[in-house]
């Protein structure tokens, strides 16, 4: 037997994730109510819309020939377009060419990652952070150290490295942050932009979930805030990421970064190195739906979701005993739960599942350097209020015999 590990790049050590591996398996159980994956509820996909714009395009010629051939890497034009002109509409100038049209916005940061991060260089992200973006970091073997919460009394040059050397960019998900469900205020926004232009480093901003607030106000985008300093997007330091899969579906795995169009060029030919092109026909249905579907899909999905985050918050409330406390998330899919100091939420998933039937995500997978011991991410997207109370309730009652 070929010993493979013996063959692989250095970077392979970094791709390994038993705990996410463990919870697939979780999530295939059909005895189990899963608070565990970070997905969208398939009975609200707006499926016979989809079918109908797809046949509208193939049912036209000259249309279904252009939109079943390769297109350009960038994206096809119809969709940075659109893209464009949303940004532009919601205050950020736009041009198509400040547009980057991935697959999904998970390709988004593996581009950037790509692109930015040579081995050893550091990379600053919240802790904790989003277990996909380190995941898609992790192939450039770089350091990661964190960015500067409200608290911290870290000097800038602290966060250099060797040599003085500036961190590569700092990662941050401002809306609905996955795993703690936080948002960054406009206060906070501003002061990261702060931090950045003092150390003079790109920043990626991450929206998955931007469509999906159920209460308080919008926060503009960094994206618009650093434009708007800057004197336009071409002049500031963000990239935003940007999906399709939280407004719209998953599966088609359409995204986007819009930035500077000179970082966009760049970044345009590592994907294209990567897969030549996200797909043709999926970005054109996505042109010709997106304006119309996405607030249509916000309107129909936000009371469903406000719904059960506050199912499970009420559960929170009621059933968790004192010294356990989480977050309180204006939208998105999480709520982030710190329990006693001595529970380990690693080996307390084993029980939840077999004794509560209930999962979730232990707190240590989204710590890029190692915590979280205590904490974990619960979900309320794909569960009604329902399973919620009662898997919440079971789930209290595990911990109040820890
Ligand atoms: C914060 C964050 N970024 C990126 C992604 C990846 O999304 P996409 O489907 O656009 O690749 C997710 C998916 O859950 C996410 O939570």
């Amino acid at each position: 037997m070929t010993n493979w590990s013996s063959h692989y790049a250095r970077r392979a050590a970094r791709m390994e994730s038993a705990e996410v591996r463990d919870l697939l398996a979780v999530f295939a159980r059909k005895d189990i109510t899963s608070f565990a994956g970070g997905i969208p509820d398939p009975s609200l996909f707006p499926t016979e819309a989809i079918a109908a714009a797809y046949a509208a395009v193939l049912a036209d010629p000259k249309r279904a020939a252009a939109a079943l051939q390769y297109s350009v890497p960038e994206g096809h034009p119809s969709l940075r377009r659109w893209l464009a002109a949303d940004m532009t509409a919601r205050g950020t100038p736009c041009a198509p060419e400040n547009v980057l049209v991935t697959n999904g916005s998970q390709q988004a940061l593996d581009t950037i990652g790509k692109l930015f991060i040579s081995e050893r260089e550091t990379v600053l992200v919240s802790a904790p952070t989003f277990l996909g973006a380190v995941q898609a970091f992790n192939a450039y073997e770089p350091r990661f150290d964190e960015l500067p919460g409200p608290e911290s009394n870290r000097t800038p040059d602290s966060f250099r490295g060797p040599g003085g050397a500036r961190p590569k960019f700092g990662y941050v998900m401002p809306e609905f942050e996955n795993p703690t469900g936080r948002t960054l205020t406009r206060a906070e926004r501003l002061r990261l932009l702060d931090f950045a232009e003092t150390l003079d480093i790109p920043l990626v901003e991450d929206s998955p979930y931007e469509t999906l607030r159920y209460s308080g106000q919008a926060v503009p985008l960094l994206l618009t805030l650093a434009a708007a300093r800057a004197g336009g997007i071409d002049a500031c330091r963000v990239l935003h990421c940007g999906t399709f899969s939280k407004s719209i579906v998953p599966g088609l795995r359409v995204g986007w970064v819009i930035g500077p169009r000179a970082v966009i060029e760049r970044l345009m030919l590592a994907k294209q190195a990567a897969d030549i092109q996200t797909s043709t026909i999926n970005q054109m249905v996505l042109a010709d739906i997106a304006g119309a579907m996405v607030p249509a899909q916000a309107e129909k999905v936000r009371p469903i979701y406000r719904a059960r985050r506050d199912a499970m918050l009420a559960a929170l409330r009621a059933h968790m005993p004192p010294g356990v406390t989480w977050t309180e998330p204006e939208g998105g899919f999480f709520i982030w739960v710190a329990l006693p100091d001595h529970i380990d939420t690693s080996a307390l998933l084993k029980r939840a599942v077999d004794e509560a039937r209930v999962a979730y995500v232990p707190g240590s997978a989204f710590f890029a350097g190692g915590g979280g011991r205590n904490m974990l991410r619960l979900s309320f997207s794909v569960t009604n209020e329902t399973e919620i109370a009662e898997g919440m309730s079971r789930l209290a009652a595990l911990i109040r015999t820890e």
